[in-house]
């Protein structure tokens, strides 16, 4: 099982088709199949640029995590979002970055004395009475943080795909296990999702190692920067290295490429967060898979991504 990006399929169908008019053998030109004769994923991402992410929805244009930010991602043409998820101190799955609601709520005013108004320490009914937009602008007011089982119809009612990051895991034992069983109730890990809409990750190395082996056949990534000579033993439990930008270099990407991850295919990486052209071009000249960006439409006009 390994996911398919089906944008890059179609793009790649019909770059297969022109190679084979032009003379070549392209048998099939999906990504990662490998087929003699295909065109390499090399030349793939040459024509077609990397697939690009959305960063917690189009969180330049919208508030961060919200059911407004996805949405913002798919009016604007995307269909890869990326999210965090954290547990409440009632045991719900909500979507939201920070460890505290400080940042990105009203909590102060609606509950002030509950410093440092952690998220584990709300029940799921407090958080749905906070104000997550308006921090981010006037026309956002009444935006909610959502639960991760809210978060998901919309995501699939908007037919988007997920690139799901569970944040801080060491904070919340048996979130992972917690994750995949909503999903799993949600229809998010039938085959058709687990091979073209969903990847999981983590910072955390025991986290993904522990979602890997939950459920091997899902797609995950690991957030970071290991060094060369570490690289295979994260090739043992995930299939994608996801770093800093800033962190990273052209023979760095190549020895990623170089390994076999999980699930016996070439190792991706989709690295973060690209909110210009200009790095946008240089690390899609590194060779990189993906680039996740709180500002898709910049990344999409500098290197021509989908
Ligand atoms: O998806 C990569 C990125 O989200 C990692 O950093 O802090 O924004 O979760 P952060
Ligand atoms: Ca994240």
């Amino acid at each position: 099982m390994y996911v398919v990006r089906p944008a890059a399929a179609a793009a790649a169908a019909f770059l297969g088709l022109a190679l084979s008019l032009l003379g070549g053998t392209a048998a099939s030109a999906a990504p990662g199949t490998g087929s003699p004769g295909a065109p390499s994923a090399t030349t793939q991402k040459r024509f077609l640029g990397p697939v690009v992410y959305a960063h917690r929805g189009a969180s330049a244009y919208a508030p961060e995590n919200t059911i407004e930010a996805i949405d913002r991602a798919l009016w604007m043409g995307f269909d890869w979002v990326e999210n965090d998820v954290q547990r409440t101190s009632d045991g719900e799955l909500v979507v939201i970055h920070d460890d505290t609601l400080a940042r990105t709520t009203n909590v102060e005013q609606v509950f002030p004395g509950r410093e440092p108004w952690r998220v584990k320490d709300f029940t799921a009914a407090e958080i749905a009475r906070l104000d997550a937009g308006s921090w981010f602008g006037p026309q956002f007011a009444g935006a909610r943080v959502p639960t991760l089982r809210e978060y998901m119809d919309r995501v699939q009612d908007n037919q988007q795909r997920l690139l799901l990051e569970i944040k801080k895991p060491e904070a919340y034992p048996g979130i992972e296990e917690q994750t995949l069983k909503l999903l799993g109730e949600l229809g998010w890990l039938d085959e058709k999702h687990v091979s073209q809409r969903l990847v999981v990750q983590s910072f955390s190395a025991d986290s993904v190692r522990i979602v890997h082996r939950l459920r091997p056949d899902l797609v995950t990534a690991f957030l970071g920067t290991p060094t060369v000579a570490d690289l295979p033993r994260y090739a043992e439990f995930t299939d994608r290295i996801n770093p800093w930008h800033t962190t990273i270099s052209a023979d760095w990407v190549k020895a990623v490429h170089g390994l076999r991850g999980a699930h016996g295919k070439a190792m991706e990486v989709d690295t973060w967060i690209v909110d210009d052209a200009t790095t946008a071009r240089k690390v899609r000249e590194m060779g990189v898979d993906g680039i996740i960006t709180n500002m898709p439409d910049v990344v999409r006009e500098a290197v021509g991504g989908f």
